[in-house]
């Protein structure tokens, strides 16, 4: 069974966080991207220029209801809230939901640049920016804990999570 799961937008430290925690408590860590890119034996870029977003979004809903089958940490990919499917899924669930919430600015000083992220390029600083804006009450409306990470080191957003769960 999964032990809790990490949602939050691009650069807020999900995979990071996740590594701290899962080596802390000794879960192992799966990160849907991760899973994503083996089951299409390709990159997230290579998914979004020949297939389309949203096909790269159809595959996310598979691939996240079979990592409910794994035992571990999962470390999900930012936009796994856009599908209604997936927030029923996470709303359903009774493993933990938590949060990395994360400002627009400490977003944007973490992925720009980020050539392995297809998303940060075509919206631009102001594009992300929104993004954040219109997935945050979708981040909300999933997580049953939510930690505001901007001033935290991904030790002590492990640590809260810990004390939580
Ligand atoms: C996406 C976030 C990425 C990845 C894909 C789309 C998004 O994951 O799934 O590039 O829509 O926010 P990270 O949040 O791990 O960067």
């Amino acid at each position: 069974m999964l032990k809790a799961i990490l949602v939050g937008f691009m650069g807020a430290g999900k995979t990071t966080v996740g590594g701290v925690l899962a080596e802390q408590v000794g879960w192992e860590q799966i990160d849907l991207d991760d899973e994503i890119i083996a089951a299409a034996g390709k990159p997230i870029t290579a998914i979004f220029a020949d297939d389309g977003e949203a096909a790269f979004r159809k595959l996310e809903t598979t691939v996240l209801q079979a990592t409910f089958n794994k035992t571990g940490l999962l470390s999900t990919g930012g936009g796994v809230v856009e599908s209604a499917a997936n927030r029923d899924v996470l709303q359903a669930t009774d493993i933990p939901v938590v949060y990395l919430q994360t400002s627009g600015n400490v977003v944007l000083d973490r992925v720009s640049g980020d050539d392995s992220r297809p998303l940060v390029n075509q919206l631009g600083p102001d594009g992300l920016k929104a993004l954040l804006a219109k997935r945050e009450h979708l981040y909300q409306s999933v997580s049953d804990l939510v930690i505001r990470t901007d001033d935290l080191t991904p030790e002590a957003i492990s640590d809260q999570i810990q004390a939580y769960l």
